[in-house]
């Protein structure tokens, strides 16, 4: 299989763009990359006092895999240094060397149909309201046994939108020509059923 698909899969935080692009990638054998993650390692390293220019031209795979990177802190500090140039342009090969690489994959954040991969042969924009959004963000942040408020989570919530999408480098929006899905009422079943249905009907055969 030498063959390269990349479905691109952006929208704000808690849209349900991670369930998705998981569950889009299990379904087709494809590999997964969630962005985010590299602005969370990133993001994490300055709250260690490290510049946040030099952690992103220092980044290795490995600091992904390390400790968890899903906690409020380290996504503030992501929306943060995710608003340096320099730290964008830093991450750029190594995500576009996923999007092309045999056998299909599948990439999850805010500017991959936009700027990361333009020519990504599937492009979606999952969104959701911010009421909704929050509420399922602060049900995972109990789960794990933070202590938060709904109030909190929701102010969160908006003030990243508004960094991520207010940002002169490659601000969080659609593709023109992405497909947008609003989760706000659909199941996790349903918003896959659609997700999927795109990604099969661009598909080509053999992969
Ligand atoms: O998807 P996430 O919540 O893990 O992302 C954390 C932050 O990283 C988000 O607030 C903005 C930034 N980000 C970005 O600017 N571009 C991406 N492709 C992915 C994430």
């Amino acid at each position: 299989m030498t063959q390269s698909f990349t479905v691109a899969i952006d929208g704000p935080a808690a849209a349900g763009k991670g369930t998705i692009s998981k569950a889009v990638a299990a379904h087709f054998g494809f590999a997964h990359l969630d962005t985010g993650l590299l602005y969370r390692a990133v993001g994490r390293r300055t709250l260690d006092g490290v510049d946040a220019i030099e952690a992103a031209q220092a980044l290795t795979a490995e600091e992904l895999e390390l400790g968890d990177l899903r906690t409020a802190e380290i996504a503030q500090a992501a929306s943060k240094v995710a608003v340096i140039p320099e730290v964008r342009a830093a991450l750029v090969d190594f995500q576009r060397a996923f999007a092309r690489r045999a056998g299909g994959a599948v990439l999850d954040g805010r500017d991959i149909g936009t700027v990361i991969c333009p020519h990504a042969e599937v492009k979606l924009f999952v969104t959701a309201s911010p009421e909704v959004r929050a509420e399922r963000r602060f049900l995972e942040l109990l789960a794990k046994g933070a202590e938060v408020t709904r109030a909190q989570v929701l102010a969160d919530v908006r003030e990243r939108d508004a960094r991520d999408a207010d940002r002169s480098t490659a601000p969080m929006k659609p593709a023109e020509d992405a497909v947008l899905l609003d989760t706000s009422d659909l199941s996790i079943e349903e918003a896959l059923g659609k997700a999927i249905a795109l990604v099969t009907a661009q598909r080509p055969t053999g992969l």
